[in-house]
């Protein structure tokens, strides 16, 4: 596997590979890899000649409390779970190496990075589009590769795509859980023994909720209220919300439909951990 720090070692492999005509599949992340993100690569080398991943803790999208210099890191590991896994690049660079000191370019998006996430994380969805981005314009995939488990990044990557006439396939993956149900997420080494415990309170809900619609409960007020009486169950758990909007615009909905999605924050303790259902999925 390669291990490239800079664009231009990135830009001559590419360059390299498309001059044979390969094509190529790009999973972006942020690294403390785990089966979630292994999954999207899995996807992307049975569906491209090469694949790419990104490791890059990206600062502009991290607010200003946020846990930008906590997040945690393992590069040797995630290479090794990289290697395994077929990836045939990955691209590793310093914040300086994507960042001039006087950058100030942003791709912005109304809307879709309002609601959800967007209403306590005002700038990290500006953070996220601008990063996909520049990875688009460096690695120029074919496909690129997102999780379900971070629906309204997914959601708003799709939008970005198609508004900005980028010429590039959008591949969204499942969730990957723990054997409990908690989605995996890097933030999960942030929880306590107890608190990792309380945690499956999410997954829970979740599942409480499709089975909720899986009865043909299409009111959003009624599924809710379910959906918050069996979180507050759990004392650990502080809800920051639960919502349904829209599947493609993330607008809250009344009644709600196939391909609508369902997705909560919830803090239990410190950390933060979002999970989420798109009704009618299975
Ligand atoms: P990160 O949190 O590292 O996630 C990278 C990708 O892995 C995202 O597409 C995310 O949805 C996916 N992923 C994480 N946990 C998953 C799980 N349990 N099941 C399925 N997919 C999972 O998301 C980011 O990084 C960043 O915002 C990024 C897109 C890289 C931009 O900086």
């Amino acid at each position: 596997m390669i291990i490239a720090t800079t664009i231009q070692e990135v830009t001559d492999q590419i360059n390299a590979w498309k001059a044979e005509g390969l094509t190529i599949g790009l999973c972006p992340t942020m690294g403390y890899l785990h089966e979630g993100h292994a999954s999207l690569m899995d996807a992307s080398v049975k569906r491209n000649d090469r694949t790419v991943a990104s490791v890059f803790v990206n600062p502009i999208q991290f607010g200003p409390k946020e846990d930008l210099a906590t997040y945690p890191r393992d590069f040797d590991h995630d290479c090794q779970l990289l290697e395994a896994h077929g990836v045939d690049m990955v691209f590793h660079p310093e914040p300086s190496e994507m960042y001039f000191d006087d950058f100030c370019t942003y791709v912005d998006m109304d809307v879709l990075s309002k609601t959800l996430c967007g209403k306590t994380r005002p700038i990290h969805f500006r953070g996220v589009c601008t990063v996909i981005t520049k990875l688009l314009h460096i690695v120029r995939p074919d496909r690129i590769f997102f999780g379900q488990k971070d629906a309204q990044q997914l959601a708003i990557i799709r939008r970005m795509v198609r508004d900005l006439n980028f010429d590039v396939e959008v591949v969204g993956c499942p969730i990957v859980r723990e054997a409990d149900g908690l989605a995996k997420s890097s933030r999960n080494t942030y929880l306590s023994p107890e608190e990792r415990k309380a945690a499956v309170i999410l997954s829970r809900t979740i599942r409480l909720g499709q089975e909720i619609c899986a009865g043909g409960e299409r009111n959003a007020a009624a599924l809710l209220e379910k959906m918050k009486e069996n979180l507050a169950s759990e004392p650990l758990a502080d809800v920051e919300y639960v919502e349904v909007v829209d599947g493609l615009n993330m607008q809250p909905v009344e009644q709600f439909k196939e391909g609508d999605l369902v997705a909560m924050a919830v803090r239990i303790g410190s950390t933060r951990l979002i999970d989420n259902f798109t009704v009618g999925d299975p």
